[in-house]
């Protein structure tokens, strides 16, 4: 059986509807959440998935969610990083002492303990160094940065015409959430995926400037990037909502991305689905609709 956690975000939905749609049957499959009474978990309920009250925060809840799961996906959570380090290490421990046979963590691009991304180093490679450790398999997925996170602000940048956002003329392969739902629901239904470590990029790596020129386009509106220290973009991103600590570890990414550690194009995505993901371009025409701001 398939357990997928945090069932309420928006990558887990992805990969849900992904999995929904391969498999005839649902009974093989499992959702997790802190919050199982959402319409969206109960109309999973309603079609026969088994759903399980999950939260990293309590160890308890995480061995009951897993009784009798063969296979787990493993959605990092997005809180300070002492304390997502806290709750992954209970993630694990949990599928060690539930008897789970192969778990898939969504990590990130260049997940190395000498990654300029704080991220990287106080979450993800220590994450990835528990699961390596703890002798289960493992699929880790290594993330880039999400194609979603060009249009996070996108009624601000449609209205000032610039898209605010540091890294210089580094190179991103961005790639959508979409597009790793797809690859995340075939890892967990197909055989071939074990004790890997994949790097899911897009298809190309662009700079800011030139998403900039594929937002104007796009959304039919002048926008030029405007390039951000790590210090504005601290400031920008408390600005969209991110709470502080997250804004201060994110603000490290500006100074990854001018490094080019998010220019790497792999094809394990090419591998694991038979084709690209798709590009900036394509992926923000094909759901224009979804990300237009409201009245615009
Ligand atoms: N690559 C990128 O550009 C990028 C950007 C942003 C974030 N991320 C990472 O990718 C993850 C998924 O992204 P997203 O856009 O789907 O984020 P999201 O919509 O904000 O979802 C957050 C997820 O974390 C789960 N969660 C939070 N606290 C939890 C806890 N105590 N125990 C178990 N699960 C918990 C939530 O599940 P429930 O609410 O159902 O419990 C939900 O699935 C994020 O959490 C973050 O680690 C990557």
């Amino acid at each position: 059986m398939i357990l997928v956690s945090g069932a309420n975000g928006n990558l887990a939905r992805a990969v849900i509807d992904n999995l929904i749609a391969s498999l005839g049957d649902l009974s093989g499959l499992a959702v997790g959440s802190r919050d199982i009474g959402t319409d969206y978990v109960r109309q999973l309920a309603s079609r026969g998935i088994s759903v399980r009250k999950l939260d990293f925060h309590e160890p308890g809840s995480v061995v009951k969610a897993l009784a009798g799961i063969d296979r787990v996906l493993f959605i990092s959570t997005y809180e300070p990083n002492d304390v997502r380090i806290k709750q992954h290490r209970n993630a694990v421990d949990a599928a060690v002492q539930a008897g789970v046979s192969h778990v898939v963590y969504t990590s990130f691009i260049n997940a190395v303990p000498e990654s300029a991304f704080e991220h990287n180093r106080q979450v993800h490679a220590p994450t990835e160094r528990m699961i390596l450790d703890s002798g289960l398999h493992y699929t880790i997925l290594r993330h880039n940065l999400y194609t979603e996170f060009l249009v996070g602000d996108l009624a601000q940048t449609l209205k000032s015409g610039r898209l605010k956002r540091g890294g210089g003329r580094g190179r991103i392969s961005f790639i959508g959430r979409d597009d790793l739902g797809v690859s995340a629901a075939r890892i967990l239904t197909e055989a071939g995926h074990r004790d890997r470590i994949y790097t899911e990029t897009g298809p190309e790596a662009i700079t800011y400037e030139e998403a900039a020129v594929i937002l104007s386009a796009v959304f039919g509106q002048p926008v030029r990037h405007e390039d951000l220290s790590p210090e504005q973009w601290f400031q920008h991103s408390l600005g969209m909502g991110f709470p502080e600590s997250l804004a201060r570890a994110s603000s490290t990414n500006v100074r990854a991305a001018l490094d080019g550690e998010f220019s790497t194009l792999s094809g394990d995505y090419a591998h694991i689905t038979g084709h690209p993901a798709r590009g900036v371009r394509q992926y923000l025409t094909d759901n224009r609709k979804k990300f237009l701001p409201t009245g615009a």
